[in-house]
């Protein structure tokens, strides 16, 4: 099998979701203002690691859901206010993200070293990095130098991000309206490699979908059934839920994808020749 490798995750997300505006990035832009930054966010980042591990994932979704919306400006960071509808509440984001406290931690130590110095941007970025470094994934430089956004938008979170009953050409189509190809939305999608959904988004799949392996529907229904416990998580990679490997790919090709969506890119289409 030519599953994707990790070398090959570690480009895709350096240079995807490292969108760069119309300024120059660089990863040495604080490098004056800021020496200590990379190790202030990585030793934040581990501490919240090892106390919950699940939060390397919750991060790298947090730094997804800002960049498919205007950009990676850190949008997906502002609260809202009586006056001011952020991205926080909409559909993909509500009792959804998390992890915002940690992000939050890692500025008050920030800007207790370099004070309006660093972008918040720039910070969930690194932070999204270091998770998926901290559990067993790759590492790569992060080009700096992101400027925080002073607006955001529900609307264009609720129609940008994909969601779990999406097809493999809703996929591609809503990746591609962010410059992104079929392959590189597939790249990306191995993020699924960590992290948890809530039964509500897996249920049909389990209960009602033809290409899904029967003892893995069983597995899965035991925490998920037909009525209730909407909540209930379920990890995304059953064979290695918090290691950042390849197994994403192999649990597709398996017919052990949780999200419709997952199973998606190993369904008999054009994806399918990435991962067998
Ligand atoms: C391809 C389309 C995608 C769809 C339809 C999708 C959908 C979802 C859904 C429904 C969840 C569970 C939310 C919940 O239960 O509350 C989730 C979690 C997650 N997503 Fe995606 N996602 C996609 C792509 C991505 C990408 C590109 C990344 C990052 C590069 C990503 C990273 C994650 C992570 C790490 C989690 C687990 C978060 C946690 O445990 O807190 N996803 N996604
Ligand atoms: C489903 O997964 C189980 C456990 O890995 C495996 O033994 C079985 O052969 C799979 N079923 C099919 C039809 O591939």
């Amino acid at each position: 099998m030519a599953l994707f490798s990790n070398t090959f995750l570690v480009l895709s997300i350096l240079s995807l979701l490292a969108c760069a505006a119309n300024g120059q990035l660089s990863p040495t832009f604080y490098s004056r203002n800021c020496p200590n930054l990379q190790t202030v966010v990585r030793s934040v980042m581990a501490q919240a690691v090892q106390k919950e591990t699940r939060m390397a994932a919750s991060i790298l979704r947090l730094f997804f859901h800002d960049c498919f919306v205007n950009g990676c400006d850190g949008s997906i960071l502002l609260d809202d206010t009586p006056t001011f509808t952020g991205e926080k509440n909409a559909g993909p984001n509500a009792n959804s993200a998390r992890g915002f406290e940690v992000i939050d931690a890692i500025k008050t130590q920030v800007e207790a070293a370099c004070k309006a110095t660093v972008s918040c941007a720039d910070i969930l970025a690194l932070a999204a990095r270091d998770g998926v470094s901290l559990v067993g994934g790759p590492n790569w430089n992060v080009l700096l130098g992101r400027r925080d956004a002073r607006m955001a938008s529900q609307s264009a979170a609720n129609s940008n991000l994909p969601g779990p009953g999406s097809s493999l050409s809703t996929l591609i189509s809503m990746f591609a309206a962010q410059g992104l190809n079929a392959r590189d939305m597939t790249a990306l999608s191995g993020a699924h490699t960590i992290g948890r959904a809530r039964c509500q988004f897996f249920r049909n799949r389990i209960f009602n979908e033809a290409n899904v392996n029967a003892s893995f529907a069983a597995l899965r229904k035991q925490t998920c059934p037909a009525s209730g416990g909407d909540n209930n998580l379920a990890p995304f990679d059953i064979q290695t839920p918090d290691q950042f490997d390849n197994a994403y790919y192999q649990n597709l090709v398996n017919r052990k994808g949780l999200l419709h969506s997952d199973q998606e890119l190993f369904n008999g289409g054009s994806q399918d020749a990435l991962l067998s």
